[in-house]
C-alpha cells in the first residue's frame, strides 16, 4: 500500500474539466491497487488572481512543497490577457516551476497505433515515432532579466537569454541517462550559429557527452532545421534535449505527430522534492466550459506522476493500457475525431475508469 498526498492545481479554462477526469482515474487506481491517495486542491493562475490578487498564493506553494506530487490542469485565458496588467496567470506557473527547482521537463511524444489516422501527417511518415523531449524548464529566456524603456516609436523592450554551464550539464546528464534506457541516441537542439547562450550550451553539452557518456550516440541540430526534421522524419529521433523556449515551441509542433495537443502529458522534475505533472497544452479558452476537451493528456500525466513520483510502474502502465484500449474501441473527443463522431470530456473519463475496472 502506497500513501501519497497529491496536490491538484486545476487552474483556468478547461483546466478544472480535465483535472477532474484525471483525479477520477487516480482514485480508481487507488481503489484497485489498495493505495491511500489524498487530494487537496489549491489556487493557481487566473482564478488565483481573481480570488487573491496573486497568480501563485503562498498557501499554494506551501501545499505543493509538502505534497508527494502535483497535478496541474492549465492556466491563462483572455480575461487576464491585458499586456499592461501588473501580473498574469502564466507568472504563477513559471514561479512554481522555479520555486520547486523543476528544471527538467519530460515530454514524451508517443504514438498510439489506434490513433495513427488522426494525425495530419501520413502514416508512413509518423510510423515508429517515439521521441522523449527534455526541455530545460527553469532557465533561459523565460527567466532572463527584462526591461522596458523609452516612449513612442523609440520605446524598447528586452529580455535576456542566460544559461550557465551547470544548468546545461544537469539537463544534458538527465537526457543522456534517459537515452541509455531507450535507444541510446541523444540529439541536442540549439541556435549556436547565432546565439551566445547556445554556443555555451553546445560546448557544455559536448563535454558532458564526451566525458561521461561516450557510449551514447550524440548529435546536434539547429532549432530551425529541427522544426523541419520533426515533420519530415520524426521517427529518426530518440531523446532530444533543448532549452526552455525551443522546447516549448518544438513540443507543441511535435504534438501533431500523435494527432493532438490534447494527447500529450509532461512531467517536471527537480533533483529532489515533488514532481509536477501537467498536459503540455493550455487552458483552451475556445472550448472551455463546453465539456468537449480531451482529458487524455492529463490522464496520461497522472500515469507519469505514478511512474516518476510514486515509483508505481504497474499502475502507470495500467492507465496507459486503458487509454490505448478506449482508443481502440473507437472513442474520440472532438480534437482526435477528425470530423467523425465524438464524445464528451466526461464520457472519455468514464471510459478510462471503466476500462481500468475490468
Ligand atoms: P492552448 O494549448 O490552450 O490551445 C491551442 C489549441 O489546442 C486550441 O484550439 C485548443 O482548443 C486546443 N486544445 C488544447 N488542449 C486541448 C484539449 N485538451 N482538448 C482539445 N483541444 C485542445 O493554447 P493557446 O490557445 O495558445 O493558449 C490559451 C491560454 O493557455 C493562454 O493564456 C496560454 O498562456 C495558456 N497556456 C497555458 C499552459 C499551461 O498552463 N501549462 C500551456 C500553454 C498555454
Ligand atoms: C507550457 C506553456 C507555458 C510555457 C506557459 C503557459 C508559461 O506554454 O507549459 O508549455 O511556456 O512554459
Ligand atoms: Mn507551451
Amino acid at each position: 500500500t502506497l500513501k501519497a498526498s497529491i496536490v491538484l492545481l486545476p487552474g483556468d479554462g478547461i483546466g478544472p474539466e480535465i483535472t477532474q477526469q484525471a483525479k477520477r482515474v487516480l482514485e480508481t487506481i487507488g481503489e484497485i491497487f489498495g493505495h491511500e491517495f489524498t487530494y487537496q486542491s489549491h489556487l493557481i493562475g487566473g482564478i488565483a488572481i481573481d480570488e487573491t490578487g496573486d497568480p501563485l498564493p503562498e498557501e499554494t506553494v506551501q501545499a505543493c512543497r509538502h505534497s508527494d506530487a502535483i497535478l496541474l490542469g492549465a492556466v491563462g485565458g483572455p480575461k487576464w490577457d491585458d499586456p499592461s496588467a501588473k501580473t498574469r496567470p502564466e507568472a504563477g506557473l513559471l514561479k512554481i516551476r522555479k520555486e520547486l527547482g523543476l528544471f527538467a521537463n519530460l515530454r514524451p511524444i508517443k504514438l498510439f497505433d489506434q490513433l495513427i489516422d488522426a494525425s495530419p501527417l501520413r502514416r508512413e511518415i509518423i510510423e515508429g515515432t517515439d521521441i522523449l523531449f527534455l526541455r530545460e524548464l527553469t532557465g533561459g529566456i523565460y527567466f532572463g532579466e527584462s526591461s522596458r524603456s523609452g516612449s513612442g516609436v523609440d520605446e524598447t523592450a528586452s529580455q535576456a537569454m542566460v544559461y550557465s554551464v551547470g544548468e546545461v550539464e544537469r539537463i544534458v546528464r538527465l537526457a543522456a541517462q534517459a537515452a541509455k534506457g531507450r535507444d541510446n541516441r541523444l540529439t541536442s537542439v540549439d541556435k549556436a550559429n547565432v546565439l551566445e547562450p547556445s554556443r555555451l550550451w553546445r560546448q557544455a553539452a559536448a563535454r558532458v557527452m564526451a566525458e561521461e557518456f561516450p557510449e551514447v550516440q550524440y548529435d546536434v541540430v539547429l532549432v530551425d532545421a529541427m522544426a523541419m526534421h520533426l515533420i519530415n522524419r520524426p521517427s529518426d529521433f530518440d531523446v532530444v534535449v533543448t532549452g526552455n523556449m525551443f522546447g516549448d515551441i518544438l513540443t507543441d509542433e511535435a504534438s501533431m505527430l500523435p494527432g493532438s495537443l490534447g494527447m500529450l502529458p509532461s512531467a517536471s522534475l527537480g533533483s529532489d522534492g515533488p514532481g509536477l505533472y501537467e498536459p503540455i497544452h493550455g487552458s483552451a479558452p475556445d472550448i472551455a466550459g463546453k465539456g468537449i476537451a480531451n482529458p487524455l493528456a492529463t490522464i496520461l500525466a497522472a500515469a507519469m506522476l505514478l511512474r516518476h513520483s510514486l515509483n508505481a510502474e504497474p499502475e502507470a502502465v495500467a492507465i496507459e493500457t486503458a487509454v490505448g484500449d478506449v482508443l481502440a474501441a473507437g472513442l474520440r473527443t472532438a480534437d482526435i475525431a477528425r470530423g467523425g463522431p465524438s464524445v464528451s470530456t466526461e464520457a472519455m473519463g468514464d471510459a478510462v475508469v471503466n476500462q481500468l475496472k475490468q
